[in-house]
């Protein structure tokens, strides 16, 4: 059967991965978490004390980091590696979160990590999710969702998943984290985040899994 390239893009938090990932197993596709990437950029500027403006020490530090992906044979995750160790749990830290859309902006972190996007994508039959996927990565996508949902729902969802990891979190702090980075995100120069001409808008607002999950396989059975 024809492989396919499923971009998800959307706000913060509304969804995507967990709604990515079971489309990705439901096709035997891969997947890639694309905000994993700019969040271990972020882990990695963080820990070697590069300050977000200091341009040649952040080219040279593109250069030294290796970003990857490995399956955990024991959930079926894919974590993400950074230089070759399982950071998952680091990345998706409130530091981290507060800082990630500072350094998604700078230009030269976009370009590494986009060229490295189109390179784990170029045998299709892939999901990847993330802001810029169907307008940059890959606008030649067969399947391109924008996801939202309202902010108190994201807000919430995104505090039940960190409660999971004991990182206990007030609802407003979650807010403002998720209003400041859509902002940033939407407001930045190069390749902001906004609906590809060519995506359906998903609001995920009322919806379960299962149903967003639905909505993106019909889409693929259209596009087949
Ligand atoms: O998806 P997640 O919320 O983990 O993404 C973290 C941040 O990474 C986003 O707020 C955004 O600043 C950045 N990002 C991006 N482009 C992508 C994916 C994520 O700029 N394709």
């Amino acid at each position: 059967m024809r492989q396919l390239v499923i971009a998800i893009d959307g706000h913060s938090s509304c969804g995507k991965s967990t709604t990515a990932k079971a489309v990705a197993a439901e096709l035997g596709y891969a997947y890639i978490d694309t905000g994993a990437m700019y969040r271990a950029v972020t882990l990695y500027l963080l820990e070697h004390s590069i300050a977000f403006d200091d341009l040649p020490h952040i080219e040279e530090a593109l250069h030294q980091m290796q970003i990857s992906f490995k399956r955990n044979r024991k959930t079926g995750r894919n974590e993400l590696c950074l230089d070759g160790k399982v950071r998952e749990d680091e990345i998706r830290q409130m530091r981290i979160s507060n800082s990630v859309s500072e350094v998604s902006v700078i230009p030269a972190v976009r370009h590494a990590l986009v060229r490295q996007q189109q390179q784990m994508g170029r045998k299709r039959g892939i999901v990847m999710d993330g802001r810029d996927i169907g307008t940059t990565v890959f606008p030649d996508a067969e399947v391109k969702i924008f996801m939202t949902a309202d902010t108190h729902t994201r807000a919430t969802r995104r505090q039940e998943e960190l409660a999971v990891k004991n990182e206990v979190v007030e609802l407003a702090d979650i807010i403002d984290n998720l209003e400041k980075r859509d902002h940033i995100d939407s407001t930045r120069a190069e390749s902001p985040l906004r609906r590809a001409s060519d995506a359906v808008l998903l609001d995920t607002s009322h919806m379960t899994i299962d149903e967003q999950v639905d909505f993106v396989l019909e889409r693929v059975s259209a596009a087949l």
